[in-house]
């Protein structure tokens, strides 16, 4: 069988098992069989595959089919350019979470050069710590998140990217495991937003192979918002800001909800099919610091 041959007959079984963009998958699984980049696959359509290539494909094909992720597959996904190993510990960085980073890159530019303090709440594969710390090398990061599995994940992303130093990861509940002193700059989160009974309904890439840890968002999808809008002014820096990824449809309710919190919505940013994604918000500071209202 010619290369051409292997990536016809592998994207017609994915699309017979209702995989999305068959051939584009057909093509990055073969070529992660061959050892090589995508695009070289075209160079050699007529190359006849020899039998163990042919196995390995077979098998990665197979594991596609059963509808286990493309990035659990390979092993790894690319973030904001960073290299991100991933595993069933942790959810798949998703590329509107890569509009989150940028906001905070652009956040932390305009801030200017005194070094800020960061936080990652929530930090699953490390992906949106891993990318502030690398474009922002004055920026001291620190990740928390509930799941040790997927802390361990992090902490490898980290030693993979050589941010160990910049970034300090912290396992526990929510702000409970972060020393009482720090205060942050900036806080970034991609929160569990799903409400719990559609989990079921999702594709069964999500469903069955994200983390349930990372998914779900308690009854509407908004038990994080709720919990950072109430607790995160205490650990910010006055001028600091949160900014949030939200479930699509759900902007408008965790503006409110923050509203309701004192909160000021600052910029509401919409993801590449232009729906509002990415919030950013600052604390109403008379009120923290409790002179006027
Ligand atoms: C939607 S995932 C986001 C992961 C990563 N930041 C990203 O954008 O790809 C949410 C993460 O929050 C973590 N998490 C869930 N409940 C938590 C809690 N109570 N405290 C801290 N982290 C929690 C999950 O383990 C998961 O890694």
């Amino acid at each position: 069988m010619t290369v051409l041959e292997a990536i016809q007959h592998s994207a017609g079984f994915l699309a017979r098992k209702g995989v999305e963009s068959p051939r584009l998958q057909a093509e990055l699984l073969l070529a992660h069989a061959l050892g090589m980049p995508r695009l070289k696959l075209y160079l050699d359509f007529e190359q006849p595959l020899t039998a163990a290539n042919l196995e390995a494909v077979r098998e990665l094909v197979r594991r596609r089919g059963t509808r286990e992720p493309l990035q659990h597959i390979l092993g790894s996904t690319s973030f904001c350019g960073f290299e991100i190993k991933v595993n069933r510990h942790v959810l798949v960085p998703r590329p509107e979470t890569e509009m989150l980073a940028e906001s905070a890159w652009q956040f932390l530019a305009a801030r200017g050069p005194s070094p800020a303090a960061v936080l990652d709440f929530g930090t699953g594969s490390g992906c949106l710590a891993i990318a502030v710390a690398a474009r922002c090398p004055t920026a001291q990061v620190h990740a928390v998140d509930v799941s040790v599995e997927a802390l361990r994940v992090a902490r490898a992303n980290a030693a993979l990217n050589n941010l160990n130093a910049q970034i300090q990861f912290h396992s526990g509940d929510g702000f409970d495991p972060l020393p009482r002193e720090l205060e942050f700059d900036l806080i970034v989160s991609n929160p569990p937003y799903i409400p719990s009974a559609e989990i079921a309904t999702l594709a069964p890439e999500v469903r069955d192979h994200d983390p349930r840890l990372a998914l779900d968002g308690g009854g509407d999808g908004l038990d994080f918002y709720r919990r950072l809008a109430a607790e995160a002014a205490n650990h910010l820096r006055p001028a600091g800001r949160l900014i949030l990824e939200s479930g699509e449809g759900q902007s408008e309710q965790i503006c409110q909800l923050f509203v309701q919190h004192k909160w000021v919505v600052e910029k509401v940013e919409a993801d590449y099919t232009a729906r509002p994604r990415i919030l950013t918000l600052r604390f109403a500071a008379d009120v923290k610091h409790g002179s006027t209202v």
